[in-house]
């Protein structure tokens, strides 16, 4: 593992062992108080964040190491300098870059410019950060991972995507539930039926609700990702019955909610359940910060 662009490239052995370290780090973090002592990683943001950025800079604090934020207050990435050089040159000081990025090819730009492990933290297509801490959520509660039988509702989007992947990858049990012209991307869904034939997972696509009898949980996010200009109220009459409530909940039997924040009450998720005991969000959040440590233990410490 050189970097973590997607989950494309871990097999199930690697997501566990993440999932696991995550686990063990979050159980005793004074045993890794030293593990990336005098280590240092850039972390660049195209986006806004609230859990991303905190949850790097203190999770890597946490293990001795230390983060330089940039936002885009010099211009936009690539204006004033190639992304590749700009790689390059935050190779000659940091050992790692953190990046949040409109654009996947942004993220293997600074991979091939710099010679330091790449961590995509969200892109159009991938947020696997997000995917790793929500199942390290899913195996506390659940047990073994690979026999959780997930749904997502909604835009199909760049959260979606890694969530897909992971299950893909670990073999286990994903439903997809978006409206008509919202679906996810039609390269993933392909890249996760060629996994899912080596692993034994599974892929449901859907625009039905009636998909999601007998879920272990049902994840949402919002239905205007982060780029897009769309305002909310004018998508409100395509989405609004793919809403998580309490009758949707019940109807389905699904044992937890999740969502990756940050939520837009009363629009896909209602408050009721938001702020429900079957509410994971803020285990999730949680984790981002020792899921995130793992992945930076794993591809730093050899540096
Ligand atoms: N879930 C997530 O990535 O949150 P932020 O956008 O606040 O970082
Ligand atoms: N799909 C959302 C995730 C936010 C964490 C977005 O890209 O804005």
């Amino acid at each position: 593992m050189n970097h973590l662009l997607t989950l494309k490239d871990l097999d199930k052995e690697q997501i566990l062992y993440l999932l696991d370290l995550a686990a063990k780090i979050k159980a005793t973090p004074q045993d890794y108080a030293d593990a990336l002592k005098g280590k240092s990683v850039v972390m660049l943001f195209e986006k806004p964040s609230l859990r991303t950025r905190v949850s790097f800079d203190i999770g890597l604090n946490k293990l001795g190491g230390h983060a330089v934020y940039l936002d885009q207050q010099n211009g936009a990435l690539g204006e004033r300098e190639t992304v590749k050089d700009f790689g390059a040159n935050i190779s000659c000081w940091a050992d790692g870059i953190v990046a949040r990025v409109f654009k996947q090819s942004t993220l293997e730009q600074l991979a091939v410019g710099g010679n330091v492990p790449v961590i995509n933290a969200l892109s159009d297509l991938y947020h696997p950060c997000q995917a790793l801490a929500d199942f390290q959520a899913l195996q506390e509660k659940l047990g073994d991972p690979s026999k959780v039988k997930l749904a997502y509702v909604g835009d199909g989007n760049n959260v979606t995507h890694s969530l897909m992947l992971l299950a893909a990858q670990i073999g286990a049990e994903m439903v997809v539930v978006c409206p008509p012209g919202y679906n996810v991307d039609g390269k993933v869904v392909v890249d996760c039926q060629e996994i899912n034939t080596r692993t034994g997972g599974k892929l449901t696509i859907s625009s039905e609700l009636s998909a999601l009898k007998g879920v272990d949980a049902i994840y949402a996010d919002t239905w205007v990702s982060m780029g897009d200009e769309t305002p909310l109220d004018q998508i409100k009459a395509v989405f609004s019955p793919y809403q998580i409530n309490s009758q949707l909940m019940q109807d389905t039997g699904a044992q937890f909610f999740m969502h990756c924040q940050p939520a837009h009450r009363e629009y896909e998720v209602t408050s009721e359940v938001m702020d429900s005991e079957q509410s994971l969000i803020l285990p999730q959040a949680e984790n981002r910060m020792w899921a995130q440590n793992a992945v930076m233990l794993e591809l730093l410490k050899w540096g």
